[in-house]
């Protein structure tokens, strides 16, 4: 038998969280002519009330690099202490070099292991989950994990069903080194059942030319919300237990649950079906963020933080859930308060 020396006996924690949010705002009253909508039809549906959006000058990656270097500067390093970049996004427009190589081009990042992952809005616990395992196993020391997104670029706003749904933002964590277990076991799965549930449509592979253009070939996301919403109440509520139980947990010994900001209700009933107790504090980031898919859990996470300094430490259940479907979640312990 083999035997490999050399294996870190190290656990994993997150050492930073930053957030980058497009300066613009965008109201529902903005939205809600094309849809024959209502900003409270908006608000009691969903909980958004409004969200960002990027201008046609700041690309996923302006806004990646926006937050990668308040979360590394956060973690007390400099880019070059980054070994890894993982970049979870559905929304970078270019199949390859990833948007993962063009961060660490940006930031100056050399030698570094960079790849994207598209788990959608499970995006960031899936990279959160990899990154941990990668230095517990002695294969990474400091992984940059980035979930960002520029969705306004691939909606229709004319779609009662999802132009209101959406905000663009970008939300980064460094996973380092630590002395404990502070990032627990990651559940993933899917239910490829359900695969064309959330949908960026029209395929690049049905291209022909001289029958449709360029334009009229655009992508834009499409999604059956009344099956993605029954989903994600009854399945990831079953997920998230799972996650409290393989973390050797009891809902008791949650102190925060920021879970994907999908939609409020969804929020509202996951946290009753889990049975988190009312001291538990719930991101409700969804409601000036939008649905920001894979950005959304660490901006979130962001805010919550900021708004809720006491929680540095303390144990929070993150639960991604999207368009595949697939899921993934941790029981992870909060990094410091941000402080710029
Ligand atoms: N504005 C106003 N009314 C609307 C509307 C809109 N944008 N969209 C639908 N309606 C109307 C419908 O016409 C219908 O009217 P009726 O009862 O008179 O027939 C009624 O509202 C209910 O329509 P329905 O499609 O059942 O809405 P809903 O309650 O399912 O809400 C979503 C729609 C999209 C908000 C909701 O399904 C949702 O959030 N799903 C989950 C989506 C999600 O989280 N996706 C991301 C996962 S990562």
């Amino acid at each position: 038998m083999a035997i490999i020396n050399n294996i870190p006996a190290r656990d994993s924690r997150i050492l930073s969280v930053g957030a980058h949010r497009p300066a613009r705002v965008v109201p529902n009253s903005e939205l809600i002519d094309r849809i024959d909508s209502s900003d409270e039809w908006i608000r009691q549906r969903t909980g958004i009330e409004t969200r960002h959006w990027a201008g046609p000058e700041e690309t996923v990656v302006d806004m990646a690099v926006a937050a990668s270097k308040i979360a590394i500067k956060r973690a007390g390093l400099v880019p070059q202490d980054i070994d890894t970049v993982i970049f979870a996004t559905i929304t970078y427009p270019y199949q390859t070099p990833s948007a993962s190589t063009e961060v660490a081009a940006r930031l100056e990042i050399k030698n570094a292991a960079a790849f994207d992952i598209g788990a959608a809005c499970a995006g960031f616990s899936y990279s959160v989950g990899l990154a941990s395992d990668m230095v517990r196993s002695g294969s990474a020391t400091n992984v940059l994990v980035i979930g960002g997104e520029k969705i306004s670029d691939f909606l229709d706003l004319d779609d009662r069903g999802t132009s209101f749904i959406f905000g663009d933002g970008a939300g980064a964590v460094v996973v380092g080194p630590s002395d404990h277990v502070a990032i627990g076991p990651t559940v993933m799965g899917s239910d490829v059942q359900n695969r064309e549930a959330i949908a960026m449509l029209p395929s690049w592979i049905d291209f022909k030319p001289g029958v449709n253009s360029a334009e009229t070939m655009w992508p834009v996301l499409h999604q059956e919300g009344q099956k993605v919403f029954r989903w994600a109440v009854y399945e990831i509520a079953k997920v998230g237990k799972e996650i409290i139980a393989k973390s050797g947990l009891t809902p008791m010994d949650i102190d925060a649950f920021i879970p994907h900001q999908a939609n409020e209700r969804i929020i509202e009933s996951l946290t009753k079906s889990m049975e988190l107790p009312d001291s538990v504090i719930v991101a409700r980031d969804i409601r000036t963020t939008g649905n920001t898919s894979a950005a959304s859990i660490p901006l979130a996470m962001d805010a919550l933080l900021a708004e809720h300094p006491e929680l540095h430490g303390k144990n929070a259940l993150l639960i991604g859930f999207g368009a595949g479907l697939v899921y993934a979640g941790q029981v992870v312990e909060l990094p410091p308060v941000p402080k710029n």
